[in-house]
């Protein structure tokens, strides 16, 4: 049960008693005091609008771009501890989820709240294998884009399209038309990924395998040529499960809150997931995985190491060690270890990626440089997955596709969260204004 929080008062004279929850502020333009209640490690940012230096003055706000230190909701999905490198979703640590479980049982678990027994399991893997297909239309459209398309803007706008397949997505207070969205946005990322891969390919499309699990299928989906069925690779099946429940959530990112931001209007999911997947691309979040390998093949080889270090120490934060870095975890991303270890299971299979040694000379290097260190920047998640698609002969242009097919169960849960908080309202930052103040409009004809 959430402890319920003290309301806020108003100015007062004398200090309050040590122990409260409570923050005080004093005015130093007026010299009041005010008493803002703490909750859940957070003071309420409206509390600050009673702090006024006259009663015609807006408020304080808090000014915080980049939401640095603010947090945009309640949540229980995904919990982060960015200094000790911990990651849980429901609670459980993503080293036995990715050990012992499926990335369908965890997009179940992200979007549910507890691991499904073996008949939820069952039924739900069902209905998503039941969804895989999509409408025949949406190949029509894809056959639009040029030839050399980026996978990533088709997956935005197919995904984007499919609103218009589905006018009942835009019920989005209704609990069963949200469960049948979800269950067919979940089904559907990898039949459209792998379609986009397809056409940029000039490969006929290969339809879905209902014999499959999620990722053999989408392996089938890729790679399938003329065989009449494709054999889908154990070690690199599991691999690919592994990458998706490693990708399945990761709170509030760029990308998760641009699926919360928009479903925040009512706008129905396929377009919030639109939206999301448009964040997702840019290099310093998702794209980040594509980047790292085209750093990586700049680089060349294992002595030009050094070099690059130094290129990046100088520049003054422009040139950047991709894959290193992150918002919120100053140590080791515990997504990164995994992917290091699962290297070289996939490298058994495939063969041993020549790019391998390079990242391994850069993160030996940057571990020990007093640059990273300093800023405690390590390897994320995104510095050894690359490695791994690429081994597994994914196009370096699928590797942002290849996350947003695992993130679209989080970003589903988030936005199903969303709409179930009674608190959240449409998302509206507040802006300071620096621009110019009242004037009046000069005609052209009077301007010089
Ligand atoms: N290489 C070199 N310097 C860096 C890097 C990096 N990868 N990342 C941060 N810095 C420096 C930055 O220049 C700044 O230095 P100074 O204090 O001297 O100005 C300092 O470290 C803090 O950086 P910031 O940009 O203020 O940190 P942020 O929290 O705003 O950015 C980040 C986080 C992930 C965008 C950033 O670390 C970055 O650009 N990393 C490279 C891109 C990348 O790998 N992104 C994938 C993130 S994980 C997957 C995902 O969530 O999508």
């Amino acid at each position: 049960m959430e402890k319920q929080p003290q309301a806020a008062t108003l100015s007062r004279e004398t200090p309050p008693a040590v122990g409260r929850d409570t923050l005080s502020v004093v005015d130093n333009r007026t010299g009041k005091t005010y008493d803002l209640p703490i909750q859940n490690g957070t003071v309420r940012a409206m509390d600050l609008r009673q702090i006024k230096t006259s009663p015609d003055d807006f408020g304080l706000m808090s000014y915080d771009p980049g939401f640095m230190n603010t947090a945009s909701c309640k949540s229980r999905i995904t919990f982060i501890d960015g200094d000790k490198g911990i990651l849980l979703y429901r609670g459980y640590p993503i080293e036995q989820i990715a050990e012992q479980g499926t990335y369908l049982e965890t997009a179940y678990l992200i979007l549910n709240g507890e691991l499904p027994s073996k008949a939820q399991y069952a039924d739900w893997v069902e209905r998503i294998t039941l969804h895989t297909m999509i409408h025949e239309n949406v190949k029509e459209l894809m056959s639009g884009f040029r030839y050399d398309a980026h996978p990533m803007g088709m997956l935005a706008s197919t995904v984007a399209a499919l609103s218009t397949f589905y006018p009942d997505a835009k019920r989005v207070h209704d609990p069963l038309a949200r469960k049948l969205e979800i269950q067919r946005l979940i089904a559907k990322i990898p039949t459209l990924a792998a379609f986009a891969y397809r056409h940029s390919m000039g490969l006929p499309y290969a339809y879905p395998d209902n014999e499959l699990g999620y990722a053999g299928n989408f392996l089938n989906m890729m790679f399938k040529k003329t065989e009449v069925k494709y054999l889908v690779s154990p070690v690199l099946e599991k691999a690919l499960d592994v990458l998706f429940i490693l990708h399945a959530d990761h709170e509030q990112n760029c990308s998760t809150s641009a699926m919360r931001g928009i479903g925040s209007s009512e706008a129905d999911p396929y377009c919030a997931a639109a939206g999301a997947i448009g964040a997702l691309y840019g290099p310093l979040h998702g794209g980040a995985n594509e980047q790292v390998l085209r750093m990586l093949a700049e680089i060349g080889s294992k002595d030009k190491v050094p070099a690059f270090i130094k290129e990046v120490k100088q520049s003054g934060g422009e040139v950047r060690l991709m894959g290193f870095g992150h918002r919120v975890y100053k140590n080791y991303d515990p997504r990164a270890r995994i992917l290091k270890k699962m290297a070289d299971q996939v490298f058994e299979v495939t063969g041993r990626n020549p790019l391998l040694d390079i990242a391994l000379e850069l993160e030996r290097i940057a571990l020990e440089d007093e640059y990273f260190v300093k800023r405690k920047l390590y390897p994320n998640v995104d510095f050894y997955s690359g490695l791994i698609y690429q081994a597994m002969t994914f196009p370096v242009d699928l590797f942002p596709v290849l996350f947003a097919i695992p993130r679209m169960s989080g970003w589903l849960a988030q936005w199903q969260e969303l709409i179930e908080d009674k608190e959240q309202r449409i998302a509206r930052p507040r802006q300071v204004y620096l621009g110019a103040s009242r004037r009046d409009y000069v005609p052209l004809h009077r301007r010089g």
